[in-house]
């Protein structure tokens, strides 16, 4: 057998509820997911012993990777082992809420299926799946469809099976951690002046409650959200799943790239960016243009072909005429591209950001809470204190984030010849109006930080 390589796409959530608790510590969910072209590759070689290599050195390779969960999962239904290497091409990026390790582990399963060729039937691989994570199913064949329970049990909606939207994908350059957004959830309040309601566009529902918790600890990614909202043609923005990804449907493919252009040039240079289509037709498949962070600039339209060689020690790969009638096997094709590195979720968006100032600019905007310096975490604590000390540690991170942002909006309005800060009459432009709205989070939130640290300092006083 030679090597054969298959496409993982990636998805959007276009509505993502969150109906309540469940005993099991899931949450009942209601979401209604359509895959992307933006596609993972995986590549299956004989070896010795099942084993996974991956271009993305911030990945785990090992047992926790969902890649080698679903191998573990397929040999326990298989009875054998897997002999197999597996080599990831990271293009989604992660962290993101765009479903990539959970379509890697979908096509693993899908792949191992036909290679090996055990002939399990898609609800005996939905067993699998969904043993590996909530997210796995839908990617089993991802056409738009609503999941329910904790979002294993896919239905495909017959309404939505021809649509087809142009899209754009930005991402700042932190992850977001998906148990963390739904922890936060029954706590978090919604930050003044970001936007959450309920959106329509092309007789669907957008709205998404993982939003509240997301943006209340990184309120950037809803400022992402209101740019979105502001581009010409912008149908609908909102996060996609735990986030830190943000989407927006656009009117046409052209104003879909130019906001990602934009995005970078004018925004925020350290932007993943992406466009292309949601839900795209199988024989229209290709991979459009990915920017910023770990992009790979200039790609050509590629192939969707399956590239199986004549097999030796295994079982016959079919052609890849057998595997087009296939839906998952649409997105299916073969690559040369240059492999990709994506910035790992613990990149802190202070580190990478670039700092606002410029020899030209007037003062920078103030700091408040930002440079604030917590008390030290010495000794034990009590979990009231140690509680306290993390929401200070949150609310300073908020702090800077914002800060970050008003330097942002500070330069460009200097640079479109305003300055916030001298009243002037008239309609004020759009990024002195965000400056006015940031400023006015970050007052929130600096006074959040303050009343927490005197909390904290009250109990400490109480303590000693
Ligand atoms: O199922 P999966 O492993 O992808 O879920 C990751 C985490 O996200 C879970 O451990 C849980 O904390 C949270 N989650 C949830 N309710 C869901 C899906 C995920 O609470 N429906």
């Amino acid at each position: 057998m030679g090597m054969s390589i298959y496409a993982a796409p990636a998805k959007i959530n276009l509505s993502l509820r969150v109906l309540s608790k469940r005993p099991d510590g899931y949450h009942e969910v209601d979401l209604l997911m359509a895959g992307v072209n933006l596609a993972d590759e995986l590549e299956f070689s004989p070896a010795p012993a099942a084993e996974l290599v991956c271009d993305d050195a911030s990945l785990p390779v090992d047992e926790s990777n969902l890649v080698m969960r679903a191998v573990r999962e397929f040999e326990k239904a298989y009875g054998r082992s897997v002999r197999l290497r597996i080599t990831l091409r990271k293009r989604i990026p992660h962290g993101a809420g765009l479903g990539g390790g959970s379509s890697d582990a979908a096509t693993t399963l899908l792949a191992l299926n036909e290679i090996l060729g055990t002939g399990y039937d898609l609800s005996e691989l939905a067993g699998m799946a969904a043993a590996i994570g909530s997210d796995v199913p839908f990617f089993l064949n991802p056409v738009p469809s609503r999941c329910t329970g904790r979002g294993e049990i896919v239905t495909p909606v017959e309404g939505l099976a021809d649509w087809r939207s142009p899209i754009v994908i930005i991402k700042p350059s932190f992850g977001v951690s998906t148990p963390d957004a739904y922890k936060r959830l029954h706590d978090a309040r919604r930050v003044r002046g970001l936007p959450y309601g309920v959106q329509k566009a092309s007789g669907i529902s957008l709205v998404n409650d993982l939003e509240r918790p997301v943006f209340a600890k990184y309120p950037v990614i809803g400022l992402l959200k209101s740019w979105l909202l502001c581009q010409p043609g912008v149908r609908a923005a909102m996060m996609s799943g735990s986030g830190s990804a943000i989407f927006a449907l656009t009117d046409t493919d052209d104003q879909a790239r130019d906001i990602a252009e934009r995005a970078r040039e004018d925004y925020d240079p350290t932007l993943f960016t992406w466009h292309g289509t949601v839900n795209p037709a199988p024989e229209a498949l290709r991979t459009e243009e990915t920017s910023g962070a770990g992009s790979q600039e200039g790609d050509a339209a590629e192939e969707i072909i399956l590239m199986g060689a004549e097999p030796e020690d295994l079982p016959d790969v079919p052609s890849a005429e057998t595997h087009s009638a296939e839906t998952h096997s649409a997105y299916r094709h073969t690559s040369e591209r240059a492999a990709a590195s994506f910035p790992s979720d613990e990149a802190e968006l202070t580190a990478s950001a670039s700092p606002a100032s410029s020899p030209s600019q007037p003062a920078a905007a103030p700091t408040a809470g930002a440079d604030i310096v917590l008390p030290r975490k010495r000794g034990r604590k009590p979990e009231p204190i140690r509680r306290a000390l993390a929401e200070a540690e949150d609310l300073r991170e908020q702090c800077r984030t914002l800060q970050q942002a008003l330097n942002e909006r500070l330069e460009e309005a200097h640079k479109a010849g305003y300055d916030p800060k001298v009243p002037r009459r008239g309609r004020r432009p759009v990024v002195v109006q965000q400056y006015f709205d940031l400023l006015r989070q970050l007052e929130d939130v600096d006074e959040k930080l303050r009343e927490v640290l005197s909390r904290i300092d009250q109990m400490e006083r109480e303590r000693s």
